[in-house]
């Protein structure tokens, strides 16, 4: 019997940045599922890519003096580079440049054109370059782009339109008989109304530059970017030339993007695989989006968070851990790296982290290093091996239903029970009895049973940790290898085989916290003449503390004081205000390097006049001997300290 299939796509990326936190967001939600499906049985394939073609990536590529492949080429790079890092199990990755696609597009259009449904007209109207979508004058919010806030640009040009007027009652109609096919349900309200206030042909080609697919029977023309981009979607699954795989694989069965294309994966997308008569995706999935401490993630706001800078520092699955558990998918929801590492600390080094190692090592210590066959089960067994088999259960249905979140609440809540039954079971006390040694190696066997179950469970999510796991229980088989079916029944765990070596999975992260006054920040000229005294010697009372106003501020520009070697005047924004401060920090910062970063003021300190400059406020630093840091911090400007 042939398996069953599961055919799963990301949004393919412009390469017109480096890739941030928001796209590492949903190519992990996509890598997740993916890897639920291969371990449910399925014959996946996961497929992400770049979408490198259009007037923007033009532009971007004209900007840095380059020619446009050569841009592509050195951004797309990294993007493999960020997937490699985060162990996204992509079974390919398409770019719109390869010749492979270049083929595919212009079968599609001239197929299209032949039927009837491309048509040649002259194009008069409004585009937004950015999202690379056109628009009309009555869909404008306020004389801008309704997606992106972003003035518009007039375009006249002779062009190719599509019908996508004669498919709008047939995509309708589609959409209210098969629910599943927008979600989450919000986005296919919208989807409908959308549809329902008419659809205008749409403009498929452009002349005014030429970075694009020509259009095959009129070359001076390029493709519209997102009929290419669209189209991504059949290549790689043998459209052109494996029709036994496309059969197997299309229709797709989920495409995930982000909410802000659910449009084109709605209507356009459906109505080219209408006009070519091919069957439309089972379902396209709208998720939301990531904010950044709150904030909209943008270069000239300067919060971009990279994300190789993050698995640099806590490592791929703990990032992975945190956007899959922290957000629920369909909603915005925000990062920060406060939550992150609360979630490290709390989730990954103390609950999954202690309970692997308090069991290999009551293991090594009561057992010479080895798991003992069970025999008999106490209630407090039962009821673990209960919960065990109800989570296994819980998890299959969480996951086809893709409730990433709820289901590694579900994985740790049963991290917690087995925490618990350590205590409840209190192993050193049964050691000390010869006449419990069997009680003892049914509880540690239920122990390391429940990891090896876990280490299976987490694994769509947190694929560098679970085979780690596996070996340390010293399981001999070979991670990759490993089926659902594995986990369904209790008790797979090998006995009398050695334990591996124990080892830490993720260790706690340490938070600085500024606990003083630094004496770092600049002082105002000619001090009072007051002793100073260290910070033991002088207790202060809360109230004494409570003076002390601390607000977290943005540094919008700096600059060295003229005939100084150690002052720089800022400019900093204290969410209702802005301000000038001067500070002594000349020596340990580029004045360019401060701007836009969030730091620490006290902003009641009275107002001193320095080199000229009136100085109102203080920003806080650590130092030590010659090394001084501000106090940087990831929250909103004018988050108050305290
Ligand atoms: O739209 N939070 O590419 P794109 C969450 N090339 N997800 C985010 C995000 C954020 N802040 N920012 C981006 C394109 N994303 C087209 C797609 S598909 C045929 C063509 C994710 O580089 C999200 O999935 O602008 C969004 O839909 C996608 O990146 C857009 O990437
Ligand atoms: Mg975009």
């Amino acid at each position: 019997m042939d398996k069953k299939t599961f055919y799963i796509t990301t949004p393919i990326y412009y390469p017109s940045a480096k890739l941030h936190i928001g796209h590492a967001y949903c190519t992990t939600i996509a890598d997740a599922i993916a890897r639920f499906k291969r371990l449910a049985g399925y014959d996946v394939f996961f497929l992400t890519g770049s979408d490198e073609h259009g007037q923007k990536i033009q532009r971007k590529a004209e900007e840095e003096g380059i020619q446009p492949i050569e841009y592509v080429d050195r951004i797309v790079a990294g993007f493999q580079n960020l997937w490699r890092r985060l162990n996204i199990s992509n079974d390919d990755f398409i770019r719109t440049t390869e010749p492979r696609h270049q083929r595919v597009v212009q079968e599609i259009f001239k197929r299209i054109y032949e039927k009837g449904d491309i048509y040649k007209g002259e194009y008069k109207g409004l585009y937004c370059t950015p999202c690379e979508s056109y628009w009309l004058e009555r869909q404008l919010v306020d004389g801008k782009c309704p997606d992106c806030g972003r003035p518009v640009e007039e375009v006249a040009e002779e062009a190719y339109f599509f019908k996508l007027s004669k498919y709008a009652d047939r995509l309708l109609q589609h959409i209210q008989d098969h629910p599943e096919f927008i979600q989450p349900v919000s986005r296919r309200n919208e989807m409908i109304n959308f549809i329902k206030q008419g659809l205008e042909d749409l403009c498929i080609s452009r002349t005014s530059f030429n970075w694009g697919i020509p259009v095959p029977m009129d070359p001076k023309h390029v493709i519209y970017v997102w009929f290419d981009a669209l189209t991504n979607y059949l290549t790689p699954i043998g459209f052109l030339d494996d029709p036994e795989k496309f059969a197997r694989f299309w229709p797709a069965d989920l495409h995930l993007v982000g909410k802000e294309i659910v449009r084109f994966h709605t209507i356009i997308w459906p109505i080219i695989l209408m006009a070519l008569d091919l069957p439309l995706p089972k379902k396209v999935y709208g998720h939301g989006w990531l904010i950044v401490d709150g904030d909209k993630m943008s270069k000239s706001k300067g919060n971009v968070v990279d994300p190789i800078a993050l698995i640099d520092e806590f490592g791929p699955d703990a990032i992975r851990y945190f956007l899959l558990r922290e957000i629920n998918l369909g909603q915005d929801g925000n990062f920060s790296r406060d939550a992150l590492i609360g979630r490290i600390n709390a989730d990954l080094a103390n609950d999954l982290g202690n309970l692997l190692h308090r069991t290999l090592n009551m293991i090594g210590k009561f057992q010479q290093g080895v798991v003992r066959a069970p025999s008999g089960q106490s209630p407090l067994d039962a009821a673990l091996i209960t919960d065990a088999m109800a989570t296994v259960e819980k998890f299959t249905a969480g996951m086809e239903n893709m409730e990433l979140s709820p289901t590694i609440k579900l994985i740790w809540a049963f991290i917690g029970r087995a925490n618990k039954y350590i205590d409840e079971t209190a192993p050193w006390a049964l050691a000390k009895d010869p006449d419990q040694r069997q009680a003892l190696a049914n509880v540690l066997y239920n122990l390391a049973e429940s990891l090896r179950i876990i280490s299976v469970l987490i694994a769509p999510f947190m694929p560098a940790t679970a085979p780690k796991i596996w070996k340390q229980l010293g399981l001999p088989t070979d991670f990759s290898a490993v089926q659902l079916q594995d986990i369904e029944t209790w008790g797979g765990m090998p006995v009398n085989l050695p334990i591996g070596t124990p080892e830490q999975l993720f260790p706690r992260i340490e938070i600085e916290a500024p606990h003083e006054v630094p004496t770092a920040a600049l002082k105002p000229d000619k001090l009072p003449a007051e002793p100073v005294k260290t910070a033991e010697e002088k207790e202060i009372t809360i109230e004494d503390f409570g003076k002390i106003h601390l607000r977290v501020v943005k540094i919008l520009s700096a600059e060295c004081v003229p005939k100084t070697e150690k002052l720089l005047k800022l400019t900093v924004d204290l969410g209702n205000e802005h301000r000038e401060i001067v500070s002594g920090i000349a020596q340990h910062y580029d004045p360019a390097d401060l701007v836009g970063k969030n730091v620490v003021m006290v902003i009641n300190l009275k107002p001193a006049k320095i080199r000229g400059i009136l100085s109102h406020g203080m920003v806080l630093a650590a130092s030590q001997a010659d090394d001084l840091k501000l106090v940087s911090i990831n929250m909103p400007v004018g988050s108050q300290v305290k």
